[in-house]
């Protein structure tokens, strides 16, 4: 799989008045914009092609701090979603990008920190007939997609926000899906609170047999920021490992020269670009250091 999407519109309601001023996806997560997270997961993944959809309120703003990604060897195109219709609009305004192709797709307010990247990717990254989710474990299944297993993981059943959960396993807002997905996300009608919904079109999947799901194994963390106080959380959580380790999270920057996608003195020019501050000169410790973490 060689394309992404990030969607990052939505309104950002709950976070008001902080979303007032700049987008919920733009805001911190203690030393860089939370989008940066889920563009981090998608390098590490090895996923270079990506299509960022935000609201047209916001686009600018976005695409000033991340422009078309070649400083990060990365490419980056964007498109922007009018209203928030639902999760699967994205591949319908997605299609051209898509271009009959298996496509990942990750919100812009999910939050990972990775205890390794494993081969069990590999699976997702490979799909041609189906589709992958990813679940955890969570302490409010009520607030999630939640998803019902057998014994063998097998998908039983996948229920948005239900009042009587069946498990305790969230699906994030992490997706991986064959070619198919645009044709599927047509056949949708909005649901109840009038959105298009993730599940039901992870549901065509189930119905035809071809939904698989993954799990994180418990030194991943799935970290939500979509009320002040978790992200506060999000923000201590990493400011606790950066200080201690003296390593960044999901610097992309980083994560750019140590996937190959820039060389050393690509680094090092970002670095100037942040003269000044403690980032900048991260960048340029990074640059200069041989060991690979
Ligand atoms: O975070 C994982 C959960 O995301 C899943 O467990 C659920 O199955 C899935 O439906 C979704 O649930 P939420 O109700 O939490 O999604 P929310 O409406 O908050 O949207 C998630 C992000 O996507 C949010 O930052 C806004 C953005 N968004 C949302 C919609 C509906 C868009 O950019 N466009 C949209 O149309």
């Amino acid at each position: 799989m060689k394309k992404a999407i990030v969607l990052a519109g939505g309104t950002g309601t709950r976070l008001r008045p902080l979303t007032d001023v700049v987008c919920k996806q733009l805001l911190p997560i203690y030393d860089k914009p939370m989008l940066h997270y889920p563009l981090a997961t998608l390098m590490l993944l090895g996923i270079k092609d990506i299509l960022i959809i935000t609201t047209p309120k916001d686009l600018s703003a976005i695409q000033d701090n991340l422009g078309d990604g070649s400083e990060l060897g990365i490419n980056i195109q964007y498109k922007t979603q009018n209203a928030p219709r639902g999760l699967p609009e994205a591949f319908i305004i997605g299609e051209d990008f898509i271009n009959n192709e298996p496509v990942c797709l990750i919100l812009g307010d999910n939050i990972l920190y990775w205890g390794q990247l494993n081969l069990l990717w590999n699976e997702c990254l490979s799909v041609q007939n189906g589709a992958y989710i990813v679940g955890t474990h969570t302490k409010e299944p009520e607030r999630f997609g939640i998803i019902e297993c057998d014994r063998n993981n097998k998908v039983l059943s996948l229920t948005e926000k239900p009042t009587n959960p069946k498990s305790n396993i969230a699906a994030i807002g992490l997706y991986f899906y064959d070619h198919q997905v645009v044709d599927f996300a047509k056949q949708l009608k909005p649901s109840q609170r009038g959105e298009l919904e993730i599940t039901d079109l992870n549901n065509i999947y189930l119905n035809k047999g071809t939904l698989k799901a993954k799990f994180l194994s418990r030194g991943t963390t799935w970290l939500d920021a979509g009320t002040v106080n978790s992200l506060m959380d999000a923000s201590n959580f990493f400011k606790i490992i950066e200080d201690r380790q003296g390593l960044k999270i999901c610097c992309i920057e980083e994560v750019s020269y140590n996937m190959g996608y820039i060389s050393r003195n690509q680094l090092l020019k970002l670095a100037q670009k942040f003269s000044g501050s403690n980032y900048g000169k991260y960048l340029e410790q990074r640059a200069k250091n041989n060991d690979t973490e």
